[in-house]
């Protein structure tokens, strides 16, 4: 690939990237763990080099929209296994005076993709297929839809959004031990996939503090940077991609990428006692499914019972079951499948769904039970939210899938593809790396997109921002969310507390309820097992990264302990 010449990398690191961060740690502001409030806004996202160049841009002048571009070019650098140029996202947005949108820029079928490719001659789904390699991969969509965003609302220069992150990559950076781990164990999966190598692939082990430096990937971003959405879609980096393809058997084309569009959709809105919840429409499922499973409790005493207790989990499982059971059967690309939206959010529906559920007992998932489930693939997916100076909002989950998506690079243009196709459902009733199932509403069709969990959420009061909150963790993201939500409406939790609450999950299928270490004490645990509830203990559930505005007007930050997560504000 063609190399545009540029400055002295080093000169150029030192001219914008130290001022950002020295910008971003000044005025006594400090990367915050607990709830501190700060009154001109807020980053919260997974690496704190990407929250550092966000609240700089807020500094410099930039609004929300702004530090997002930036936020999201930097975590395609600084946090590799799912920040992305090659994978795809959502952001909801709501301006300081109310107004609303999002941009739905999630990856979709190439032209040539066909409803069984992912299947034997048996017609049995070949499972690696839709995970790892070339063929695993959607057509991007990042990079279109921060260029939508920024055309639209943004107020600082592209260029100046992306510079942070060509030097983050050009000069490196040091690896945490969380991502020396991961790159350690990912060397093999790595060499088999890029015969040629990659910036990821090291000698000796990785260990924390080495320099990750990714030379072709600061290429690649200065040509989005001096083209914008062309730099990516056409020319070098696009015919980069389709060589790629023809060396590794995928089968993204020149037509496919020069074709790609993020599309600005209406949000999903609904009421929650009296909150506003402003949320994802599909192709995400998490926006409806978010809505159904606040209006399904919303009429129990949740406070009353308390957090986690037997009541309020079986209550909220119940809920979980129904509403994943409408996800696989009536959610798909709203551009190919006719989605019962309204239906499926209305308050006599949902009413009606709860109605079968009782005390007693548990109610059987087992009406779909075949099948057995795939195990867990490591999740990764990132999210993050901003508030700036004026109190506009942004929301935004972004992903490659799986860690490090399909584990692809494309040579020479040093980004890693996306393993995004998985999210299809491959043969209906056959579970995704999530477990998920689904059928005709989110089979493969060329040009479709497919279904998605993400749920980047934006929440109002009396007409006012009150949050803004979301978080990777595939198919546990939407009851990630509703958890945090109800922690912090229902609970009286504030910001930080109610992202580190330990969490539990159900999806209708398996027919268990996965509970994080901790999250149950022995007595609810103890009650919900005679009722016939399968307990499934777990690791870590989610890593949301969220904002409350107080009623005094401050911002309030939780970043996810889980993982290296960092809230700054200002
Ligand atoms: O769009 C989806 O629902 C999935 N591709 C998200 C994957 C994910 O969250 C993995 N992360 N933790």
């Amino acid at each position: 690939m063609q190399r545009i010449t540029r400055g002295n990398p080093l000169v150029l690191l030192i001219a914008l990237v130290i001022p950002l961060v020295l910008a971003g740690c000044a005025g006594g502001q400090l990367g915050v763990k607990s709830s501190k409030e700060y009154r001109n806004g807020m980053v919260v996202s997974a690496n704190q080099l990407a929250s550092q160049v966000g609240i700089a841009i807020l500094k410099k002048g930039g609004n929300a929209v702004d530090a997002a571009v930036a936020v999201q070019f930097s975590l395609a650098v600084v946090y590799p296994n799912a920040g992305n140029i090659g994978g795809g996202g959502f952001m909801v947005y709501r301006s300081a005076k109310g107004e609303t949108s999002t941009i739905d820029y999630r990856e979709k079928a190439a032209a040539k993709a066909s409803r069984n490719m992912y299947l034997d001659s048996a017609g049995l789904p070949i499972v690696e297929k839709s995970m790892y390699g070339s063929l695993a991969a959607g057509v991007p969509g990042s990079v279109a839809g921060m260029f939508e965003a920024h055309q639209k609302y943004g107020k600082l220069p592209w260029a100046d959004l992306i510079a942070p992150a060509i030097a983050l990559a050009d000069q490196g950076f040091e690896v945490s031990e969380r991502q020396a781990n991961e790159l350690n164990g990912l060397q093999k999966r790595f060499a088999l996939l890029n015969p040629s190598g990659t910036a990821f692939m090291k000698a000796s082990a990785w260990a924390a503090g080495d320099l990750l430096v990714q030379k072709e990937l600061a290429n690649t971003l200065t040509h989005i940077k001096e083209k914008g959405k062309a730099g990516f879609y056409e020319g070098a980096v696009a015919n980069a991609i389709v060589a790629e393809m023809q060396r590794s058997g995928g089968i993204i084309s020149l037509e496919d990428l020069k074709n790609y569009e993020a599309i600005w959709r209406k949000p999903v809105v609904g009421m929650y006692k009296g909150f506003k919840v402003i949320t994802m429409p599909p192709p995400s499922s998490g926006g409806i499914a978010l809505i159904q499973l606040l209006k399904a409790v919303e009429g129990y005493p949740l406070k009353k019972w308390g957090h986690n207790t037997d009541s309020t989990v079986q209550v909220m499982v119940e809920a979980e079951r129904r509403v994943y059971a409408d996800r696989a059967a009536h959610l798909g690309d709203p551009d190919f499948y006719k989605v019962p939206g309204i239906q499926l959010m209305d308050a006599a529906y949902i009413k009606n769904r709860m109605s079968s559920f009782t005390w007693d007992k548990a109610t059987s998932s087992t009406a779909v039970s075949a099948g057995v489930v795939a195990p867990m693939e490591h999740e990764e997916t990132t999210h993050f939210s901003i508030v700036d100076r004026e109190g506009n909002a942004v929301s935004i989950t972004t992903t490659l899938n799986g860690s490090y998506g399909a584990g692809v690079v494309v040579k020479g243009a040093g980004f890693l593809l996306n393993n995004e196709m998985d999210d299809f459902s491959v043969k209906p009733g056959a579970p995704n790396m999530y477990g998920l199932v689904g059928g005709e509403a989110n089979a493969i069709a060329p040009n479709k997109r497919m279904l998605s969990s993400m749920t980047p959420a934006i929440l109002e009061k009396d007409g006012d921002l009150f949050m803004v909150v979301g978080t990777p963790g595939g198919s546990t993201i939407i009851t990630s969310v509703f958890q945090t939500i109800l922690n912090v409406i229902d609970f009286d939790m504030n910001m930080q507390a109610a992202v580190t609450a330990k969490k539990f999950h159900h999806q209708w299928l398996p027919d268990e309820v996965q509970v994080e270490t901790g999250a149950l004490d022995s007595v609810a645990q103890r009650v919900l097992e005679r009722k016939g509830y399968i307990i499934k203990p777990r690791g870590p559930i989610g890593r949301v990264d969220a904002i409350l505005k107080t009623k005094w007007g401050f911002y309030q930050g939780g970043a996810d302990p889980r993982g290296d997560d960092l809230a700054i504000g200002w």
